[in-house]
């Protein structure tokens, strides 16, 4: 038996990336996965490939920048399910490499949105079902850049920050209703938003992020889904108001990037 047999679950920006791999892990523990995602090609192809193998996922388009998105994405989940035990709130774009007085308004504005007012709306509209229930697993994305300083990602950091805080002040709220709230922070994880990255920023300033980590490689979008397969599971029910770093040691170390170029 799956370690999430049975559970409704769904994953915003589960079509590509780290989310992919979420949804993967998901539907291979026996979950009933709800991929969302704005790349509809992609995420009806993954949910496609899955359903070949005989597992149980459904792909949803969701921008997780608007807010009847996310309303009709809980809505259509719960109405196909009859509940939602776990909501991955994954979506996100990247968005910096710039100093902030570079910033304009408008790009402050769309990160924040997409990347921490989605995380309001999609807790919004999950929490009263998980609430009526008694049970559910909130995991919140967030990042080693919560937790380190780098030179650019000013909007970023505040959005992945405010994620951290967000996710305890709600497992305090809602842990006695039995709904538990933590998020995981990666270090640098191979998908295509860390290749874009890189692109933007250069390759020396991309091998001195690999040095940051103390396990000496960046990561897998695996070794993420699997910190969210534990948390998203009953084997962690008594686990909520945590941030699980996997980030190969990185927000262990006090190296800087600029003296590893
Ligand atoms: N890759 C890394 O090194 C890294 C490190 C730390 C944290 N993270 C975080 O992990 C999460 C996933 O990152 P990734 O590297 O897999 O990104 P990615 O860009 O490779 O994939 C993101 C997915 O989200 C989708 N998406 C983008 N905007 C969306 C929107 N408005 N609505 C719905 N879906 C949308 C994309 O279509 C894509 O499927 C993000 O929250 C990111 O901040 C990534």
């Amino acid at each position: 038996m799956g370690r999430l047999q049975g559970k409704i679950a769904i994953v915003t920006g589960g079509a590509d990336g780290i989310g992919r791999a979420i949804t993967e892990a998901f539907a291979q523990e026996g979950a009933h996965v709800f991929a969302a995602d704005i790349a509809d090609a992609k995420g009806e192809k993954l949910v496609a490939e899955l359903k070949a193998k005989g597992l149980a996922a459904d792909y949803q388009h969701c921008d997780v920048g608007v807010e009847a998105d996310i309303r009709m994405l809980v809505e259509a989940v719960v109405t196909a399910g009859g509940r939602l035990d776990i909501i991955v709130n994954n979506a996100a774009i990247a968005l910096g490499g710039m100093p902030i007085y570079d910033m304009t308004d408008e790009q402050w504005h769309r990160l924040i949105n997409i990347n921490l007012t989605s995380v309001f709306r999609s807790c919004k509209y999950a929490l009263p079902q998980m609430i009526r229930q008694r049970r559910g697993s909130i995991i919140n994305m967030a990042s080693v850049q919560a937790h380190l300083g780098f030179e650019g990602w000013t909007a970023y950091a505040a959005a992945k920050g405010a994620i951290l805080a967000m996710s305890r002040q709600m497992a305090v709220e809602f842990g006695p209703h039995n709904v538990r709230v933590n998020s995981v922070s990666p270090g640098s994880i191979a998908t295509p938003m860390y290749e874009q990255t890189v692109a933007e920023i250069g390759e020396q300033l991309g091998r001195a992020w690999v040095k940051m980590h103390p396990i000496g490689r960046i990561g897998k979008s695996a070794e993420v889904a699997e910190a969210m397969v534990y948390l998203a599971s009953d084997a962690a029910g008594f686990t909520t108001g945590m941030d699980l770093r996997v980030d190969g040691g990185a927000a262990a170390t006090p190296r800087f990037v600029p003296d590893l170029v």
